[in-house]
């Protein structure tokens, strides 16, 4: 049993999704998310860069004293997990794009899948989706653009709008009725999605999932925290304290600037 705080990060803002998910399902434990969007995006810096920053937030989560990390990226998660597992002797929690559920509710046998360069191009995703390859089409999309978008606050801009109509075009032309949001910063897009998608097609992202992860993995290492009180929530960013704020519905996190 622990009320250490659960670490969480992420290239920048996109791991805000996660974090709302594991703080509904775990009130009563205290989070600690670091928000490296100076850094940003890293989808398309080189596995060896992304290895090097996950190292680095990971390293920082530990000074903190977390008991568990979420790597709540999947660019993050796809590239550098692997290393993490094998350095580090603490639980870690990664994210990666949901293709199976995907697969298993598609009619038309086609689905759609929006992640950055550095996940579609990563060893782990290939393997997953030549899993499902003999069975569905996959239309792969780089989301190129997005996340600067989001982190530099332009979420509901007209950009972000001609952006997504052209990413999505290949998609609607396969007749997806999935698509699978495989970047944590996509969970925001959802209402502007589900504006352009027809209401057939189904937005899959992988918040809850993780959320549920982490609680069966903090109760088999006897992680949990028992006291009755709800834990702490502090948000610490290298970039721009507004974006975060603008993202967080809820009031019970700080928000804190960070030299990082
Ligand atoms: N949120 C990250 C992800 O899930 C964004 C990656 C990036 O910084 O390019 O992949």
């Amino acid at each position: 049993m622990s009320s250490k705080p659960i670490g969480i990060f992420d290239s920048g803002v996109g791991g805000l999704s996660i974090w709302k998910e594991i703080h509904q399902l775990l009130p009563m434990e205290s989070t600690c998310y670091l928000s490296d969007s100076k850094n940003a995006p890293y989808g398309p810096k080189g596995k060896e860069a992304i290895i090097a920053l996950s190292v680095k937030n990971t390293e920082w989560l530990i000074d903190q004293d977390c008991k568990l990390i979420v790597v709540a990226c999947n660019t993050a998660t796809t590239n550098a997990i692997d290393t993490l597992r094998a350095n580090y002797d603490i639980p870690f929690i990664g994210i990666e794009p949901a293709i199976k559920p995907a697969a298993l509710q598609s009619k038309s046998k086609a689905i759609g899948i929006l992640a950055t360069k550095g996940t579609l191009s990563s060893q782990l995703f290939h393997k997953t989706s030549q899993l499902y390859s003999s069975e569905l089409i996959v239309i792969e999309q780089e989301g190129n653009g997005i996340v600067e978008l989001i982190e530099a606050g332009g979420l509901h801009s007209p950009e972000m709008l001609q952006l997504l109509q052209s990413y999505l075009k290949p998609m609607l032309d396969a007749n997806i009725d999935c698509l699978v949001l495989g970047c944590t910063h996509y969970h925001f897009l959802t209402p502007i999605l589900k504006e352009l998608l027809p209401s057939h097609v189904k937005i899959i992202d992988s918040g809850e999932a993780v959320a549920r992860q982490t609680k069966a993995v903090l109760e088999a290492n006897q992680l949990l925290n028992n006291k009755r009180v709800a834990g702490t929530n502090t948000i610490y960013t290298n970039g721009e304290k507004t974006v975060v704020s603008s993202l967080l519905s809820s009031k019970v996190a700080s928000v804190q600037k960070l030299v990082f």
